[in-house]
C-alpha cells in the first residue's frame, strides 16, 4: 500500500495487513459457519473478507442461478499461489455456479508487453490445462480471451463514460505519463466482471469474483461504475424502511419522464412509477408510497435484507426500458500464503513457490530449504515447540495439501508441543505435496488433448 492507502494491482508488492485492508476498504468478514459445505479455505479463515457474498449464498440456498468469474494473466508459469482462486471457483461451481474465465491477454499486452499470440499459448498450455486438472467441470465452464470478445471491449468503452482520470488517479495512482493501454486495462476488467450478466452471457444474476486483495481496486471501480449506471437507486429511509429513487441521467431522461425543458412529463413519469410500484407489491409489500414528481417510492416495511430482491426487480425493469441493468459484483478475498523464501511467491523467483509441474525432487528440495518455525536446537525445540505461523511447510499443508482438518490439527499440536521437529513437518509436507502434484500431473495428461472443451466458441 502506498502513503495514500492505494494498492497497485500490477506491482510485485503484496499487502498482507488484512485487518487494515478490511477496515480501510470496508470489507465484510467471512463467517464460514454461514456457508453451505464451507470449503477448506473458508474453514481455515484463508478466505477472510467479502463484499455482498450473502447475495450469492442466498442464491445457493434457494437454487437460484449465480455465476463465478475469474481472470488470469497469461504470463509466467502457474504456481500454488494461482491455485487458491481456482480452488474457490471449484467450490462455487459445486454449489451451483456457472463459471466464466477471462484470459487477460489485453491486460498482459498492455502491462507486460506479452503478444496476443504468446498470451494465448501460455494461457492454454499453462493455465487452462491446470484448471482442468484441478477439477473444474467443462460442462459449465467457459474460457474466453479479452481480445476476442467484443462485448467485453464494448462494455469497457461504454462504461468508461462513468469514470474519469481523477478517479483512476485516486484508485490506481495513474498520472500524466501513464501509458494509455495501461489506463484501458482496468476498464476492460470492468467489462470482464459485468458482462456475464448480459442477456447473451447468462442474463441478470449475481456474479462473484474471488480474488486476492491486490485486485480489490478493480472491484471498487466496477461497483462504483455499475452503481452510477443504474436508473434506480435504493436508499435506507430515514424513519426505517427503504426508498427507491429515480436516477435521471443524460441517457435516460426521456424514458424517466423528463422533458427537454426540464419539466416532468406526468403521463410518462406516472407509468414508470406505477410499473415499479406493482413489482414491489408483487414482492409482498402492501404499503408503498409514491411521489411521482420527485421520482421517489417509499417502502416503510422493507428491511436491509429485502434490498436484493427489490434491486433485482428494479434492474429487470431498467433492462425492459432500455438500460443496462447491472448488479454490482460480489467478491471474496483470500490471504496469501508466504513465499518459501520468506517474501512473496512469484513466477520470476522459482525458489519462492512450487510450480504446478515441478518435478517431485525439485519440490522436495524447495520444501527442505524453506523457512521453518523450529527452534535453533533440538533440545530447545523439544522444550518450546515450533511456531506454525512462521513455518512454510505447515502453512502449505494448511493452504494447499492437507484437506483433513483433524490431520492438520494433529500436526499443529505435535509441532507446537515439540514432539514433531521442523524436519518432520517438512517431510509430512513433502509427502502430501508429492501426492498432490502426482495427481495433478496425471489429470493434466488426461486433459492434454481436450482443453478445447473448456473454451467458449469465440475462443476456439
Ligand atoms: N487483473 C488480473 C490479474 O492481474 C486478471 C484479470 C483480468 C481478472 N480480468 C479479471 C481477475 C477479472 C479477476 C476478474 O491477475
Amino acid at each position: 500500500m502506498d502513503k495514500a492507502g492505494r494498492i497497485d494491482p500490477w506491482s510485485s508488492e503484496q499487502s498482507t495487513d488484512y485487518a487494515r485492508i478490511v477496515n480501510q476498504f470496508g470489507l465484510s468478514s467471512v463467517d464460514a459457519d454461514s456457508l453451505p459445505n464451507p470449503g477448506m479455505l473458508h474453514r481455515r479463515g484463508i478466505v477472510f473478507g467479502h463484499r455482498d457474498l450473502d447475495v450469492v449464498v442466498d442464491c445457493m440456498s434457494v437454487g437460484d442461478p449465480f455465476g463465478v468469474l475469474t481472470g488470469l494473466m497469461p504470463s509466467g508459469r502457474m504456481h500454488l499461489g494461482h491455485s487458491m482462486v481456482i480452488e474457490q471457483v471449484r467450490w462455487f461451481q459445486e454449489q451451483g455456479a456457472d463459471v466464466t474465465v477471462a484470459v487477460a491477454d489485453l491486460e498482459a499486452l498492455a502491462t507486460r508487453g506479452t503478444s496476443l499470440a504468446k498470451g494465448r499459448e501460455t494461457a492454454l498450455r499453462e493455465y487452462v490445462l491446470n484448471y482442468a486438472a484441478l477439477g473444474l467441470d467443462p460442462e459449465n465452464t467457459s474460457v474466453y480471451f479479452q481480445s476476442s470478445r467484443p462485448a467485453v471491449q464494448r462494455l469497457a468503452f461504454t462504461l468508461g463514460q462513468r469514470t474519469n482520470i481523477s478517479e483512476l488517479e485516486a484508485i490506481y495512482g495513474f498520472s500524466g505519463d501513464t501509458n494509455l493501454a495501461h489506463v484501458q486495462a482496468p476498464l476492460v476488467q470492468v467489462g470482464d466482471i459485468v458482462h456475464p450478466q448480459m442477456d447473451e452471457y447468462g442474463g441478470l444474476r449475481p456474479i462473484v469474483v474471488p480474488v486476492g486483495v491486490d485486485q480489490d481496486p478493480h472491484l471498487r471501480l466496477t461497483r462504483d461504475i455499475t452503481q452510477k449506471s443504474n436508473w434506480f437507486n435504493i436508499k435506507q429511509r430515514k424513519n426505517g424502511g427503504l426508498t427507491v429513487a429515480l436516477s435521471v441521467q443524460d441517457s435516460n431522461r426521456s424514458e424517466l419522464g423528463v422533458l427537454d425543458s426540464g419539466k416532468v412529463d406526468k403521463e410518462c413519469r406516472n407509468s414508470v412509477m406505477s410499473n415499479i410500484e406493482s413489482s414491489i407489491i408483487e414482492l409482498g409489500f402492501s404499503d408503498v408510497k409514491s411521489n411521482p414528481k420527485h421520482g421517489i417510492i417509499e417502502i416503510p416495511a422493507a428491511t436491509a435484507t429485502d434490498k436484493f430482491r427489490i434491486r433485482m426487480k428494479l434492474l429487470s425493469i431498467e433492462r425492459k426500458m432500455g438500460g443496462m441493468g447491472l448488479l454490482p459484483p460480489s467478491s471474496t478475498y483470500h490471504r496469501f500464503a508466504v513465499g518459501m523464501t520468506g517474501d512473496k511467491m512469484s513466477s520470476s523467483k522459482p525458489e519462492s513457490t512450487i510450480f504446478m509441474d515441478d518435478p517431485i525432487d525439485v519440490m522436495a528440495k524447495k520444501v527442505k530449504r524453506a523457512i521453518s518455525g523450529g527452534q535453533p536446537t533440538v533440545e530447545e525445540h523439544r522444550r518450546h515447540g515450533g511456531d506454525v505461523s512462521k513455518d512454510v511447510a505447515f502453512q502449505y499443508l494448511q493452504y494447499f495439501f492437507e484437506e483433513d482438518d483433524n490431520a492438520l490439527e494433529e500436526i499443529r499440536k505435535g509441532y507446537e508441543s515439540g514432539r514433531l521437529l521442523a524436519g518432520d513437518v517438512k517431510q509430512l509436507c513433502i509427502d502430501s505435496a508429492t501426492e498432490w502434484l502426482d495427481t495433478l500431473a496425471e489429470k493434466r495428461s488426461q486433459w492434454e488433448d481436450s482443453v478445447d472443451e473448456f473454451l467458449a466458441k469465440d475462443a476456439l
